[in-house]
């Protein structure tokens, strides 16, 4: 029988990409989405991925969420925790509301995700834990010092996590995009996103599927030994 993936963010940007080429790869796969009813309608319709709405900073309706997904479609073997917002500042400008925010969607959101499918995968002997954090968790950002913070704290949950999980079957990795032609990146001023296209040494943004290539062989079998890793993907612009 088919795996069941589970993708947060999934009818978007690097998230959509991860979703159908897991569904292209065999998977049966469930895409959540926070607000856009209209895209998520619409990426339904074109690839026949089912999506769900819930926000994931909030861990009662990722409890429920979770529930619904599994019991019309299969227990979660394989997570993705992509769901991911900006709300960019420079620190002397940024409002506790823009910090929550950001740390409740892309930190607490992987906790409120990972937390109710943990045990399933525990007793199944099974699981794929992949979070997509960011380069800018590696190396910091100006004006993001919530989102670095964020994506920075998502590695701490790798590495814990892959310690747990490894005698029961789980692995936890996470992938760190550097800078992918999505609506997130084209949201910078446009000033501002060619300074940074400058600074990658491969010349040009990132494609999402490059991203969602490295999801499918971190869900496979064939990278079971791959445990608490970050894979970077960021046409060489940082190096850890
Ligand atoms: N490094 C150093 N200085 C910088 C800078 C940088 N990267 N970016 C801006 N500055 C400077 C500006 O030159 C300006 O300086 P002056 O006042 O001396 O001219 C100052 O900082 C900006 O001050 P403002 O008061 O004008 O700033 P603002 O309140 O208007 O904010 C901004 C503007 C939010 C910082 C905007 O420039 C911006 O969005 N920058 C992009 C931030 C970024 O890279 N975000 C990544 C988004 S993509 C992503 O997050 C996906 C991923 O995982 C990779």
């Amino acid at each position: 029988m088919a795996r069941t993936a589970l993708v947060t963010g999934g009818s978007r940007g690097i998230g959509a990409a991860i979703s159908i080429a897991l569904h292209d790869a065999g998977y049966s796969v469930a895409a959540t989405y926070a607000g856009n009813d209209e895209a998520a309608a619409a990426f339904t319709k074109d690839t026949g991925i089912k999506t769900y709405k819930w926000n994931v900073a909030d861990y009662d309706e990722c409890a429920a969420g979770i529930a619904k997904v599994e019991a019309e479609i299969g227990p979660v073997d394989v997570l993705v925790n992509n769901a991911g917002i900006t709300r960019d500042a420079p620190f002397h400008k940024m409002t506790p509301q823009q910090w929550h925010e950001v740390i409740d969607t892309n930190l607490t959101g992987v906790f409120n995700m990972t937390h109710p499918i943990w045990p399933g995968m525990r007793e199944r002997k099974f699981g794929r834990i992949i979070i997509i954090s960011s380069i800018n968790g590696q190396k910091g950002q100006f004006a993001q010092v919530n989102y670095a913070a964020s994506k920075a704290g998502d590695l701490g949950i790798v590495k814990s996590l892959a310690q747990e999980g490894a005698r029961a079957g789980i692995t936890a990795n996470a992938i760190c995009p550097g800078y992918i032609a999505t609506d997130m990146v084209m949201a910078v001023p446009e000033k501002v996103r060619e300074s940074i296209i400058a600074q990658i040494p491969a010349g040009r943004l990132g494609e999402p599927e490059e991203i969602a290539r490295c999801v499918v062989f971190l869900a496979s079998d064939d990278s079971g030994f791959i445990n608490g890793s970050t894979i970077s993907a960021n046409g060489a612009q940082f190096f850890v």
